[in-house]
């Protein structure tokens, strides 16, 4: 594993971090159980993974909890969210704290090493940063959290408005931010200003759903072609980014996809989720393989960088995790 510093945190965090949420909830979505779920925990600590994130409303803090019974507490950073925003309706600071509280007792943990505000949108922004990053503050100050960070909704949020105003305001110590290979405005937009304050990043999206699935890339593009907005070629194949495997480049394109975010300047920790022991393993040696070769990288700047918005949501509900309430990512 490699390691490195979550920004100004000082945090030492491994270049992969488990996300314990999006479509697998460690496999809690998929088909698995919380023993299973654990599994994939313990694998990816013996794998030198040492950051887990998760969030009340993915359900699986209580997984997290019990997997992190028995493992030293200075051997993990833990980052877990409350939602302040859902629905549109705005929680009261008492109810964020009522998460944060509930948090540490589903983790078994008496301080969480970073706290994040869920998905919060930009006409939201306000809100967050005046009426709830006090009292959090006052929280953090009685030892339940070491760093307060925020998360974007990356799908209602394509030019990154709101953590471009969290960011240089000073209380948030780590930001949570969606790039991908057909999402990559975060390169020019954000990267520089969280490399200038020093926020830490953990990286969301770099798979989701889109490059997990060859036909989905390929239905994306006959679509994206149809508006005009990718050459035709690319959705007259079947594999439209087929070009990124080859010797020397990519083995597969969940290898690509992990590889390009990897490496580029401003990711602290890319996070990626699974409920599947093999995937776990290969993700883990993408994340820690070289950059994609130069002319690659310069081929998905030059097709996709105008894209906004692409591949961020998923297709259909998943029936197993639509039935589950903590389903969300
Ligand atoms: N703050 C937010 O609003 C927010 C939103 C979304 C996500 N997140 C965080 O980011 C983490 C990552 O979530 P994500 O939405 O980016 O997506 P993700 O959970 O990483 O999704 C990856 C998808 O691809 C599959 N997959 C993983 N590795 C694979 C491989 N090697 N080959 C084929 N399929 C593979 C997974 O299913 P398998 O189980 O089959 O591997 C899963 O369905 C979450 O767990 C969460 O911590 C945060």
């Amino acid at each position: 594993m490699d390691y490195t510093t979550l920004g100004r945190t000082g945090l030492r965090v491994s270049v992969a971090g488990l996300g314990c949420g999006g479509f697998s909830r460690l496999g809690l979505s998929t088909g698995g159980n919380e023993a299973s779920a654990i599994g994939i925990i313990h694998a990816a600590l013996d794998l030198g993974v040492n950051l887990l994130d998760t969030a009340a409303p993915y359900g699986t803090e209580g997984v997290v909890g019990k997997a992190l019974k028995g493992v030293p507490r200075d051997k993990v950073v833990v980052a877990t969210k409350s939602s302040v925003i859902r629905g549109g309706e705005r929680w009261t600071p008492e109810r964020v704290v009522a998460s944060l509280d509930n948090s540490l007792r589903e983790l078994g943990i008496d301080c969480i090493d970073v706290f994040q505000l869920h998905a919060v949108p930009p006409a939201g922004y306000d809100y967050v940063r005046d009426t709830i990053a006090p009292v959090l503050l006052k929280q953090k100050e009685r030892g339940k959290f070491r760093f307060l960070g925020i998360t974007e909704t990356a799908p209602n949020d394509l030019e990154h408005q709101m953590l471009l105003r969290a960011v240089p305001d000073g209380m948030w110590d780590v930001a949570m931010l969606a790039f991908h290979m057909m999402n990559q405005n975060t390169r020019e937009k954000l990267f520089p200003a969280t490399l200038q304050h020093r926020v830490g990043t953990l990286l969301m999206f770099a798979v989701r759903s889109i490059f997990a699935r060859a036909d989905r890339v390929a239905e994306t593009m006959r679509e994206l072609a149809a508006a005009g907005k990718v050459p035709r070629w690319l959705a007259d194949t079947p594999d439209p980014l087929g070009f990124l495997i080859h010797p020397g480049g990519a083995t597969s394109l969940t290898d690509a996809a992990y590889r390009y975010v990897r490496h580029e300047p401003g990711v602290d920790v890319v996070l990626f989720g699974t409920g599947d022991r093999a995937h776990l393993r290969s993700n883990i040696e993408s994340i820690l393989r070289p950059p994609l070769p130069e002319a690659d990288r310069n081929r998905l700047k030059e097709l996709f960088s105008h894209l906004r918005g692409v591949g961020l949501i998923a297709p259909s509900p998943q029936p197993s995790a639509a039935a589950n309430k903590g389903a969300t990512s």
